[in-house]
């Protein structure tokens, strides 16, 4: 059964007049707020974006762009110094609105069409992810400018983080020798290696294996002279949904201590998180279009559903907390969206105080793998941006 939060314990957690949950709670209140709604925080992005710099001091942040590509999170990150992660000709165009040096950016997708390897060599990127020998074969097409090339591994197939992002990628660590050899051997630049563990990774213990194994590697590597500039420990971290997760400079102190211990300081460290830069810096107000009862329940239909925002309950596997206004007894109640089709029900059995056609109820941290992943399916209309402080 999914948790429910009242509006007066989000209240108390109004600290000052300047935290953006008063803005929050200010337009959950206005009458004619049209929802709906994703109230992006400018200023929730710069908190994310520097509590990860301050856990992991060594570590540079790529921002994966594919969980949210709002112009306003990259236009605030790229001020606060981050770069960025991108996997396709969109993303690149996206990101290069800011002016930023396409030399800085990481492509880190690891099976490119050829179409997409072109459009990103052409728009000046040069840093490149593989995991396999048909993907180094393209890199014979460019013989005008010397790619930095990482290859991309992996620990184990079932790692603890809520996406497993070993599944369809990374070769296995007998193979990354013979892939080193084979990127020198197209006249490009074998420039380290990366790994991703997985997105909502609960588990540090994981990324500490990954780098045990990076340590390993470096170590055969250098025996064969080929030198690791670059270690890309991937995105993953974890933010609070439902269930409590550790603070994230709890989480990455024994992250931080691993790389100290077996990487040198020579080796530079990027991250390319996603999630934990963007995931809480948007919240969902919704307001309740229709209800009914059925079989002992009380069903509540909103103006957003499993085929927008709320399609990273199917995709990303999330539940979002739920935060009402209305006090008073719970009661058994279920969540629909707007849409004709019945899979459209995003909480089955919630337990919240009975509510109205016209009432508003919010769902917090959507920010990440949300409405990237919706349609418009019954040609309803998606949400719309509104950016605050
Ligand atoms: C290559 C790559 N990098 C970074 C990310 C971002 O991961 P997260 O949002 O979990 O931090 C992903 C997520 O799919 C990914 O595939």
């Amino acid at each position: 059964m999914t948790p429910c939060m009242n509006i007066t314990a989000l209240s108390q957690r109004v600290t000052q007049p300047a935290d953006n949950s008063q803005t929050l709670l200010n337009l959950f209140r206005q009458s004619d707020l049209r929802t709906p709604a994703l109230v992006l925080s400018r200023s929730q992005i710069s908190t994310n974006y520097h509590a990860l710099r301050h856990a992991l001091p060594r570590v540079s942040i790529h921002y994966a762009v594919k969980p949210n590509i709002h112009p306003v999170i990259i236009d605030e990150l790229y001020h606060n110094g981050s770069n960025f992660d991108v996997c396709s000709a969109g993303e690149v165009n996206e990101v290069l609105k800011t002016g930023i040096d396409p030399a800085t950016l990481i492509h880190s997708h690891p099976i490119k069409s050829r179409d997409e390897f072109d459009k990103a060599v052409s728009a000046g990127i040069e840093l490149f992810v593989v995991d396999n020998a048909e993907e180094i074969k393209k890199l014979k097409h460019y013989t005008n400018k010397k790619l930095k090339v990482l290859i991309r591994y992996r620990i184990k197939t079932n790692t603890q983080a809520v996406v497993n992002l070993q599944y369809k990628f990374g070769c296995t660590t007998d193979e990354v020798l013979t892939l080193a050899k084979q990127i020198e051997q197209t006249g490009h630049q074998f420039f380290g290696l990366c790994f991703h563990i997985g997105s909502q990774c609960v588990n540090n213990e994981n990324y500490i294996e990954a780098i045990e194994t990076a340590h390993k590697l470096i170590q055969m590597l250098d025996m064969e002279g080929l030198n690791v500039q670059l270690l890309d420990i991937g995105g993953g971290f974890p933010i609070q949904y439902i269930e409590p997760v550790p603070q994230i400079d709890e989480f990455c102190k024994p992250i931080a201590e691993a790389l100290d211990r077996h990487i040198r300081p020579g080796i530079k460290v990027i991250s390319e998180p996603g999630r934990f830069i963007s995931a809480t810096s948007v919240n969902l107000i919704t307001t309740i279009v229709g209800k009914s009862y059925r079989d002992g329940k009380i069903w509540y239909y909103l103006d957003d559903g499993l085929y927008s925002t709320f399609s990273g309950i199917v995709f990303d596997k999330c539940q979002y907390p739920v935060v009402t206004a209305n006090n008073g007894e719970e009661k058994l109640s279920v969540l629909a969206g707007p849409t004709c089709d019945s899979f459209d029900v995003m909480y089955d059995g919630l337990m919240i105080p009975e509510h109205n056609v016209g009432d508003r109820i919010m769902f917090m941290a959507t920010g990440a793998y949300c409405e990237v992943s919706g349609s418009n399916f019954n040609a309803l209309p998606r949400p719309k941006y509104i950016v605050i402080d």
